[in-house]
């Protein structure tokens, strides 16, 4: 099933817009904090209102972009967060160019249609120089029985089979703060992959 995301955000229908950073990032910002630092090209991919791209720019100082292919919530992110080293812009990350040293993920690989996958790993590893880094929150299990996503559940599996080739895993960790309805076991799994050297 394929989304218009741009009539999502025109008509309101953002329920993953929660008006705040994911609540793990802060954590994940300060254990990977030798990482990060060291970044200074980052790229978020389906950033929404940009909420996560700007603390990760805030507490890094990395040129951070943020990267929709809908316009409405890139419009809204460059009114709030306007800051040197902090870009928004519209546009596809399947045929977005450029090499990041890392690439923050939320809520967009579980978006994409899963016959897109493969190329959403393969989009990750173009973007992503070798020794670079993809830190991700990854929505395992929406936990919308019966309903037809997006967001589309994943297993440990199926990423380790998406991802295993062109990265590495370096580092896992359910995380231990959520939003509110996202709570419950096995529902977020946060990641790092290192890209490995070709
Ligand atoms: C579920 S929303 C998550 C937004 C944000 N990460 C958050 O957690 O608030 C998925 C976002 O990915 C964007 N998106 C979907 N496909 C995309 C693509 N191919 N390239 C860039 N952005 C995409 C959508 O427009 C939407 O803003």
């Amino acid at each position: 099933m394929s989304v218009d995301w741009s009539e999502r955000y025109q008509s309101g229908e953002t329920p993953w817009e929660k008006g705040e950073p994911h609540p793990e990032l802060p954590f994940l910002l300060s254990a990977h904090h030798e990482i990060l630092g060291n970044a200074e090209r980052v790229l978020v991919p389906g950033c929404g209102f940009g909420h996560d791209a700007q603390l990760i720019h805030a507490v890094t100082r990395a040129n951070v972009l943020g990267l929709d292919l809908a316009q409405e919530p890139i419009e809204q992110a460059k009114q709030r967060y306007c800051k040197k080293g902090l870009a928004w812009t519209v546009g596809d990350l399947f045929d977005w160019p450029g090499r990041y040293d890392l690439v923050f993920e939320h809520t967009c690989f579980c978006a994409i249609p899963i016959e897109r996958r493969g190329d959403y790993a393969a989009a990750m590893a173009r973007l992503i120089q070798p020794g670079g880094h993809l830190l991700g929150i990854f929505f395992l299990n929406p936990d919308h029985e019966g309903e037809e996503g997006p967001p589309f559940g994943v297993t440990l599996d199926e990423l380790e089979g998406f991802f295993g080739e062109d990265f590495a895993l370096e580092w896992s960790q359910e995380p231990s703060q959520t939003y509110e309805g996202r709570e419950g076991e096995g529902r977020e799994l946060s990641m790092l992959w290192r890209r490995k050297n070709c």
